[in-house]
């Protein structure tokens, strides 16, 4: 919706201003009625912010220069839509994708056993979690195929050129992902047999001795090591390596630039978690 006219989407913003409303009438209610003895014991918990996470956003966010309440209000919506819908529906794909497939289900239990997690998770479970090739390509493999995304895209200052395409400065780009999560010229279909509108577990592995595997048609050539991992229970000669670098262009499921996803870090740790 941002910067879209408003008669274009005249629902859709009546939702979002009602919804607001509702953030900033919660947060003048818990701003009047907090106290700091209604902290649960465990320090986190209260009934009027929800959680220590949110008191220390709005102290953080209280303090920055010429931001009001409303201001605050508008940014918390924006977490607030991304932790309930964004995360939920990447969530809910991974677990359909898991358990629809009984081989996936298996692998991704063997992989879970083997590094000892049994379903209680703690912090330190889930740094160790992140770092699962299979749990990272399968997740990777929904926001290639269900984050369909529009990104919009405005150049303040200059034109924008793009082959012989010309957007001139402060007109509206919507890019969609959708296109471009299912180009067939830049992604691997091991020559067809794994086709980009179905889901494919291992589509972001690498073997080494599989010059067909990787999610380019092109094998990855230059793999970035900060995004590399090696499996935990397949043989060392043959590992899979999950591979996500090299492949920006065509692979935004949070955004491009200046505006890209927040928290995009905290959605992967949620929902790989939640699989486990
Ligand atoms: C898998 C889950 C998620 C997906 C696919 C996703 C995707 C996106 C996308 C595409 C954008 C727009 C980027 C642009 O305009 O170019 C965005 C923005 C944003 N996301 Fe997420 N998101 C997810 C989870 C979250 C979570 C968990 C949070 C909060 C903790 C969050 C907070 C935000 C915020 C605040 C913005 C606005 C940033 C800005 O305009 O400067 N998102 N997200």
């Amino acid at each position: 919706m941002k910067g879209l006219p408003i008669l274009l989407l005249p629902k859709a913003y009546a939702l979002r201003d009602s919804l607001l409303l509702d953030v900033k009438e919660w947060q003048a209610i818990a701003r009047a009625g907090f106290n700091e003895h209604d902290i649960d014991e465990d320090g986190d918990s209260d009934p009027w912010w929800g959680s220590k996470s949110i008191r220390e956003c709005q102290k953080f966010l209280g303090n920055v220069d010429n931001w009001d309440h409303d201001s605050v209000a508008s940014s918390d919506f924006g977490l607030l839509w991304g932790t309930n819908i964004n995360i939920h529906t990447a969530a809910i794909w991974t677990i359909i994708e898991i358990f629809r497939d009984k081989d996936l289900l298996s692998r991704v239990r063997a992989e879970l056993s083997a590094a000892g997690i049994d379903g209680i998770i703690t912090d330190h479970d889930i740094d160790k979690l992140l770092k699962f090739p299979l749990l990272q390509s399968v997740y990777a493999e929904v926001l290639r195929l269900r984050a369909d995304i529009q990104s919009v895209f405005c150049s303040e200052r200059e034109d924008i050129r793009i082959n012989e395409w010309r957007f001139p400065k402060r007109s509206l780009l919507l890019v969609p992902t959708g296109p471009a999560h299912r180009d067939e010229d830049f992604w691997n279909t091991r020559d067809g047999e794994r086709r980009l509108n179905k889901f494919w577990a291992d589509r972001f592995f690498v073997y080494a001795n599989d010059p067909r595997s990787g999610p380019r048609k092109k094998i990855v050539a230059q793999m970035d090591k900060a995004t590399v991992y090696t499996s935990t229970n397949t043989a060392a000669t043959n590992s899979p390596k999950f591979v996500s670098s090299g492949l920006s262009n065509s692979f935004m499921p949070h955004g491009v630039g200046e505006r890209v996803c927040p928290g995009r870090f905290f959605a992967r740790r949620e929902i790989i978690a939640f699989c486990a």
